[in-house]
């Protein structure tokens, strides 16, 4: 008789989001008339560029007059270069950092289908051993993909952890050499999820020269670099110097263009990331040809379309709209007393409720009490305990009735 892997003991009953999903369909099956409004997942509402969509239907049309088979299982050249010289080139040469000159090639970037996987996947590059760093809270694929693999025991204490706190911005530094093991594969995401809040220059750089001394590999999650506004914040990792020889970014379409259910993400492994003689471009490039078939072709030439003018400045319309909503939940929050933190960059607003209960205990109240989904901070990592995350990702409207709803239970409480 077979095994099973037995690092699925390790991880948790159920992952997050999952067990969200679970406890809202629950609530529906009881009260199948509520006005749920759901501020839990970020999942987009608003519709990708149309552009995008005109090339998707272009790219099935073509399809049908002349059949495309198996694509390059690291993704279509034209996306690459799309990627390269329309996102990557233009961004090093307004970049922070007056030093760099890193964009990379179209052979150090990998299509695929999200950062989520991404994410999740690239650990298998890496020795067992290795010592994981992630900050905490923290999006939670990082630790249970890392768990699977067998890096992490039970409760997941030997990992090294950066603590987000108010105290630092929630922008922790990075381990002390002195005091703390050192930090093999450091995860690291930028507007931070769940906080939404970025890492200035100063302080990425701080972990980029860390990762330098060290010799340890930074995977950079650059989902949210769309909302990223102020010229004080890299999109990028590779707006600062020397992080092509430590860090590998991934970045995605899903928040920005709109495409978490279109599916689509790139990650960058520039050829200078050489560890034990071996370059990780390389034996990713093997572990892609090995695991997948790529992303469909119209599906990569709706992400194409993103890149002309059109594209771009759509991409910039929903930005705004979603920070719009960020911004009214945070200073509707805050009027209600609230605790919010200042200046997140991506559309999620971390906050304390203004009575002491635990991040679950809060959920449920929110749920039954005002039928809003929120996302308990703890499900993100012990320094999460007590805070609850809402998501402007969701409708407007949905934004509006919420805090009014919230208003209301203020004043019963
Ligand atoms: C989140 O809500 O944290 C993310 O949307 C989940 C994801 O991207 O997988």
């Amino acid at each position: 008789m077979v095994d099973i892997n037995e690092n699925f003991l390790s991880l948790g009953k159920s992952y997050l989001f999952q067990r969200i999903a679970e406890k809202k369909t629950a609530f529906l099956q009881k009260h199948p008339e509520a006005d749920l409004l759901d501020l839990g997942i970020g999942d987009t509402t608003l519709a990708p560029p149309k552009v995008a969509i005109e090339a998707l239907i272009r790219a099935g049309n073509q399809m049908l007059d002349s059949p495309i088979g198996y694509g390059p299982s690291t993704g279509y050249l034209f996306l690459k270069e799309a990627i390269c010289n329309e996102y990557y080139k233009p961004l090093v040469s307004s970049s922070l950092s007056k030093t760099t000159s890193y964009a990379p090639s179209s052979d150090e970037v990998f299509i695929s289908d999200g950062a989520k996987s991404d994410t999740a996947l690239l650990e298998n590059l890496f020795a067992k051993e290795s010592k994981i760093c992630v900050c905490d809270p923290v999006y939670p694929v990082y630790v249970d993909s890392n768990a699977l693999a067998g890096r992490l025991d039970p409760g997941y204490e030997n990992a090294v952890y950066a603590q987000c706190t108010e105290e630092n911005g929630f922008t922790p530094k990075p381990p002390s050499s002195a005091k703390e093991p050192v930090a093999d594969i450091i995860y690291l995401c930028s507007p931070h999820n769940p906080t939404g809040i970025a890492f200035s220059y100063e302080a990425l750089k701080k972990w980029v020269d860390y990762a330098l001394e060290h010799k340890s590999v930074i995977i950079f999650d650059a989902a949210y670099s769309a909302f990223v506004t102020d010229p004080s914040i890299p999109k990028s990792i590779y707006e600062v110097e020397n992080a092509e020889k430590v860090a590998i970014e991934c970045g995605s379409f899903s928040k920005g263009a709109s495409f978490t259910g279109l599916r689509c993400a790139w990650c960058v492994i520039p050829q200078s990331v050489i560890r034990s003689g071996k370059s990780l471009n390389a034996l990713w490039n093997q572990y892609k040809s090995i695991t997948s078939n790529g992303v469909s072709y119209p599906i990569q030439k709706a992400a194409e379309a993103l890149f002309t003018p059109e594209g771009k400045c759509a991409i910039e319309e929903n930005a705004k709209s979603y920070m719009a909503s960020a911004q009214k939940l945070h200073s509707g929050l805050k009027n209600l007393n609230w605790k919010v933190f200042e200046k997140p960059s991506a559309p999620y607003v971390w906050c304390k409720s203004p009575v002491p209960l635990s991040s679950w205990e809060l959920f449920d109240l929110l749920l039954e009490k005002a039928h809003i989904i929120a996302t308990p901070g703890s499900g993100f990592g012990k320094s999460g305990e007590g805070y609850i995350r809402f998501s402007a990702f969701a409708k407007p409207s949905a934004i509006d009735k919420a805090l009014v709803r919230l208003s209301q239970l203020y004043q019963e409480a």
